[in-house]
């Protein structure tokens, strides 16, 4: 472990790969959960509000809900550790209120600012277990039955559960995947959509040619082929095409729980 602790940071992102298969037998060091909320709560802040908090759940029954809420993705269940990330701006309301002031800072930005803090927080916990020799994989689907989650939590309004972190020792782990070359991400100056195409059509033929998209071809009803007839071309492009052309119902009906929770979207 200390010849982990000592890996380059570098060397950690270079070799980062989601991980969705845990050994839910071997358990975690003594203190991990410690280590990495000390390494969460190191990360950047705006305006040093700390505007997030962490909900640690260990609990077997507990995380089974929490799977079965985030579309039921088995691994959740299986890691021995699954934190979950909120933005969370109630100790804000609640102190300016404290201090007789109008809490007069209720518009999209502090929505942004906590969900922010929330991922920042969530990233450094992420590479801290890394260099520890665990696997995570990070959890968006904790905002599919958004309401659900919120209550099975008990948490209070101007808060929110913006991401989990499932973690534990991998029994499986994907190979490193591909990213976009960096000319479509990276611009000087200015913004440029210059050669973008190319670039991107390179990638798609990257990952057209792993196996990443085996038997996970997103199928968008009435429209793409059905599972036998889908043989033609499939690579980042169409599968991303096909993602957003779906959509996510759930998630559609998120602003509407937010506004609930007591965050103004304007
Ligand atoms: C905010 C966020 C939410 C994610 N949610 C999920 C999820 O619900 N289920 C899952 O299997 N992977 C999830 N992931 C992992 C991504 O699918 C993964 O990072 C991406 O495909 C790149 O693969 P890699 O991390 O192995 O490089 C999430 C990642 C992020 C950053």
């Amino acid at each position: 472990m200390t010849e982990n602790f000592t890996d380059s940071v570098f060397n950690l992102f270079t070799r980062h790969v989601s991980v969705r298969s845990f050994d839910s037998q071997k358990r975690l060091p003594k203190d991990t959960v410690n280590i990495l909320m000390k390494a969460a709560q190191r990360a950047s802040t705006s305006s040093n509000f700390q505007s997030w908090s962490a909900i640690i759940v260990e609990n077997k029954s507990n995380k089974k809900q929490l799977a079965q809420y985030c579309a039921n993705q088995k691994f959740i269940d299986e890691a021995p550790l699954f934190i979950i990330f909120c933005a969370d701006a109630s100790r804000h309301k609640w102190l300016t209120k404290e201090r007789n002031f109008k809490f007069n800072s209720n518009y999209l930005d502090l929505l942004l600012v906590s969900a922010i803090d929330s991922a920042l927080a969530c990233q450094n916990a992420l590479i801290m277990a890394e260099s520890m020799g665990l696997g995570c994989c990070m959890v968006g689907s904790i905002r599919n039955k958004a309401k659900e989650v919120s209550e099975f939590l008990k948490l209070p309004k101007m808060s929110f559960a913006t991401v989990g972190l499932a973690v534990g020792y991998p029994s499986f782990k994907n190979k490193v995947k591909p990213r976009l070359p960096k000319e479509v991400i990276i611009n000087y100056e200015q913004y440029s959509t210059k050669n973008k195409e190319i670039f991107i059509k390179e990638y798609d033929s990257l990952m057209s040619e792993t196996d990443i998209y085996k038997n996970r071809r997103v199928h968008v009803p009435g429209i793409t082929p059905q599972f036998e007839e889908d043989v033609n071309h499939y690579g980042w492009i169409e599968h991303t095409a096909r993602r957003m052309a779906k959509g996510n119902e759930m998630r559609s009906q998120l602003a509407r729980f937010l506004e609930k929770q007591g965050f103004s979207l304007k």
